[in-house]
């Protein structure tokens, strides 16, 4: 019998590509802010993850085996939910014995003793990055059984991304755009991490897993690959540059070690020079 998985911000990056994906489950989704959305076979919910009534109907509803909890990233006023949303969710999981998966990110770490293991302390140098941290020590502390997943950046090759999205508009507009050759990340294709992440929401991971892309790239080599990909020319205004000339403070590098993903997880994990060739093969 098909298991059922609640796949929270089901409007979402993520969450829209994992409910696309998730035909061995019967799936639902939620919304928040976005007022209806539809997909074949996929139910959907109106719910505002801060408040613990609407969680309780909601899980009584759907009744899930599994949550995939996508929600509350650092777009809008993400970065204040992530942390009470989080808790909630791993209360309520706890309480009524449903398998929990959390999605975190690598900038709990501050970029400058990678590679990272699921061992390494954290420290978050940004807002987004000491949410996701809290975030994860209260579902520790909550629910010991959920899996906490690490990734890194998530691309697209159908479509592109919010980031992309600017770097292809800003060829432009002519604004100037630097790429950061210092900082370096493990992107991952989002259609190929929504399936590993599928796999997961099948097994009993308990604690965290890092589940970045195979290969370290910085932002530079993302961005080019990816304009060359959707078939854009790169124009004088897009630059190289680095973190340390532009002031900012970001962590540098946060390459990640996914073995144990490796070792634990059947599906495999794509380059992005294997994704486009795969998405290119694909629409020949
Ligand atoms: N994208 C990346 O590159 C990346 C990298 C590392 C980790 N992550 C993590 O992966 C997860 C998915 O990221 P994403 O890029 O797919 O996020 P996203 O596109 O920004 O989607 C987040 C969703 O959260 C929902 N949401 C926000 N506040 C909510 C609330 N109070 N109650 C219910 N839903 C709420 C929104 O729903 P509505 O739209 O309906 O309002 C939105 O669809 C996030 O946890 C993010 O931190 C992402």
């Amino acid at each position: 019998m098909k298991k059922r998985l609640l796949v929270t911000g089901g409007a979402g990056f993520l969450g829209n590509h994992l409910l696309r994906r998730a035909t061995q489950f019967i799936s639902t989704g939620t919304l928040h802010h976005t007022p209806s959305t539809s997909l074949p076979d996929v139910k959907f919910h109106v719910c505002d993850l801060q408040n613990p009534e609407e969680i309780r109907i909601l899980l009584g509803r759907v009744r899930p085996d599994v949550i995939i909890h996508t929600a509350c990233s650092e777009q809008g006023k993400g970065i204040e939910t992530i942390v009470p949303a989080a808790g909630l969710l791993a209360m309520q999981t706890a309480e009524r014995g449903i398998r929990f998966i959390h999605l975190s990110t690598d900038q709990v770490f501050d970029g400058t003793s990678a590679p990272y293991t699921e061992e390494s302390p954290t420290n978050p140098i940004n807002p987004y990055g000491d949410a996701k941290a809290q975030a994860e020590e209260l579902i520790r502390s909550l629910n010991p059984q959920a899996t906490i997943v690490r990734t890194s950046l998530l691309y697209d090759l159908r479509t592109p991304d919010r980031q992309t999205t600017r770097l292809i508009e800003t060829t432009k507009t002519g604004e100037l755009y630097r790429l950061f050759v210092d900082e370096l990340r493990c992107p991952i294709w989002v259609k190929n991490f929504a399936d590993v992440l599928l796999e997961v929401a099948t097994k009993d991971i308990p604690g965290i897993l890092h589940l970045g892309g195979p290969e370290t790239l910085n932002r530079w080599e993302l961005g080019m690959g990816l304009l060359q990909h959707f078939g854009v020319t790169q124009t004088s205004n897009i630059q190289k540059g680095t973190i340390e000339e532009s002031g900012l403070v970001r962590p540098k590098n946060l390459t990640m070690d996914s073995s144990l993903a490796e070792r634990l997880l059947q599906t495999p994990r794509f380059s992005l020079e294997e994704a486009r060739k795969m998405t290119v093969t694909s629409e020949s």
